[in-house]
């Protein structure tokens, strides 16, 4: 049997990170060159956030190509919660993108960076006031979440001499079938309008001047890996909007929400019962182009999701692709914007405007968190390898359970006769043992200093970074071909001690 995966890794990631010989490069750069390189005057030192322009690029042009396929008029509204670096969104804007907001300070943001209000949507179910304020001022979509948020909005805008457009959001009781804290539209989270209040939230729309009610919205959750339920969130939102639309005839704008999953586990390795039913397949095969295709796997120059869509193209090989698929985890191979949207089309009034807000699935694959390597520990129960990393810059191993795939970055300079995979616990310095960014992963014994990879971290992970230990939050770099920029600096001490004013007068 060929040893799957001792060979180096040659293969593509997606349009922005790709293997060659062991080293990942991010477009034209070799992403170990950055490392304590110097851009326009700032010394870069680990861990730093890269970002690929292309990959960004790539995501949000296959939700527009797919928008424009389904010939259905839909907005697509970044969700900012999963990242909201400036120039992200200012990439957003540049592509025709809107946003969705869930606080005041991502208006503000959003304001500032120039977005047209009227396509803004601001959600939440515990808005502040002066947010709720400036959104109607400013005459942004605002989600209605429960009877008290609307009777906020109306004394608001009472006083501020204002009328909010409003959507109504709607809890459809789904269960997405994701991490319970991702849930957010089964019976009893704490999102949406219940349908205890919704009588009396759609009498008290109605019957005041301040409310302008243009549409309704849900969001059933986050890495939903089966568009059916999109398909039973929309399907419920429709069957309302039909029921509504005679007392609010301003209603045009049915809100999908975001919640897409997408393929962490892409780059896992091919599991023993996938290889098995390869080796049944192909070790006699004789056809030329399948059994380059089974070469390429095999020998590292290809990820095995790649494989099965390729494999699928041939005709007569859908056994072989369901036999596979079975034994693949479901963050292995993930529905597709396209998928999203096909399940939703049809059961869309023609005269409506759908919005989607994807947050994740818009940014997540478009960077990564590189490390270098501090140690290796090992022991009878646990190897360790000590990054300097942490749970600061990745909150969701420890938070969620989440996944995120972790390589060397480069050849390990180890003796190669050690050089046998070992089973790892991938750790940071922070001084608490939930800080892990992985768990069991088999890698080669890496070299004290050597980079490595923490994948898909464009989403959720530099928004929920903190200070905790006193950690200053890294710089985040932009890779456009062969240019570096520089979209975040680096913090430091100062700037955390910023509001701190017994260490200001000093
Ligand atoms: N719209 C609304 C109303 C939302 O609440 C969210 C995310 C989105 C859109 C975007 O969902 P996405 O496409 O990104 O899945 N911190 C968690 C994710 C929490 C998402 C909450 N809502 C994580 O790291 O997985």
């Amino acid at each position: 049997m060929e040893d799957f995966f001792q060979k180096p890794k040659n293969y593509k990631i997606n349009e922005g990170f790709r293997y060659v010989e062991d080293n990942l490069y991010c477009e034209e750069i070799r992403v170990c060159d950055l490392l304590d390189s110097e851009v326009s005057g700032q010394t870069i030192s680990s861990p730093i956030y890269v970002y690929s322009k292309r990959q960004i690029e790539t995501n949000i042009n296959n939700y527009k190509t797919e928008i424009q396929k389904s010939g259905r008029s839909m907005q697509l509204n970044y969700a900012v919660k999963a990242n909201m670096n400036p120039f992200i969104l200012k990439l957003m804007k540049k592509h025709g993108v809107s946003l969705t907001l869930v606080s005041g300070s991502e208006l503000r943001l959003a304001l500032k960076l120039g977005f047209g209000p009227g396509s803004l949507v601001l959600n939440g179910n515990g808005k502040l006031d002066w947010e709720v304020d400036l959104a109607c001022k400013s005459g942004v979509l605002v989600n209605v979440d429960s009877l008290f948020n609307l009777k906020q909005i109306i004394r608001v805008c009472q006083a501020g001499g204002y009328v909010a457009q409003v959507l109504f959001r709607i809890n459809p009781d789904i269960d997405p079938d994701v991490h319970s804290y991702l849930s957010t539209g089964q019976n009893g989270c704490k999102f949406g309008i219940t349908s205890e209040e919704l009588e009396e939230v759609l009498q008290i729309a109605w019957e005041s001047e301040r409310i302008r009610v243009v549409g309704l919205h849900c969001h059933i959750g986050s890495t939903v890996h089966d568009v059916e339920n999109f398909r039973q969130s929309t399907r419920i939102l429709v069957d309302l909007f039909e029921k509504l639309r005679n007392r609010f005839h301003e209603m045009t704008i049915l809100n999908l929400g975001g919640g897409l999953a997408t393929p962490y586990k892409e780059q896992i390795m091919v599991p023993e019962k996938v290889k098995h039913e390869l080796h049944l397949e192909f070790d006699n095969c004789t056809e030329p182009n399948k059994l380059k295709l089974y070469e390429d796997l095999i020998n590292n120059r290809i990820t095995l999701p790649t494989f099965v869509s390729m494999l699928q193209s041939f005709s007569g090989r859908e056994t072989t692709v369901s036999k596979i698929r079975q034994y693949l985890h479901k963050e292995m191979v993930v529905p597709k914007p396209a998928d999203l949207i096909n399940s939703v089309s049809d059961i869309l009034p023609s005269d409506t405007i759908a919005i989607l807000e994807p947050g994740r699935s818009m940014v997540v694959n478009s960077a990564i968190l590189l490390s270098r390597v501090l140690g290796t520990k090992l022991s009878r129960k646990k190897n360790y390898i000590v990054i300097d990393g942490s749970m600061t810059e990745i909150i969701r191993p420890c938070l969620y359970g989440a996944y995120h795939h972790i390589e060397l970055a480069e050849p390990s300079q180890v003796n190669v006769c050690h050089q046998s995979a070992l089973v790892w616990d991938i750790v940071g310095p922070v001084c608490e043992s939930a800080d892990f960014l992985g768990k069991d992963r088999k890698l080669v014994t890496p070299h004290e200093g050597c980079g490595i990879a923490v994948f898909d971290t464009g989403a959720y992970c530099s928004s929920m970074s903190s200070n905790y230990n006193m950690r200053v939050r890294p710089a985040e770099l932009l890779i456009d071909g062969d240019k570096v920029e520089v979209i975040r600096k680096c913090e430091t001490f100062e700037n955390m001690m910023h509001c701190y004013d017994v260490c200001n007068t000093d």
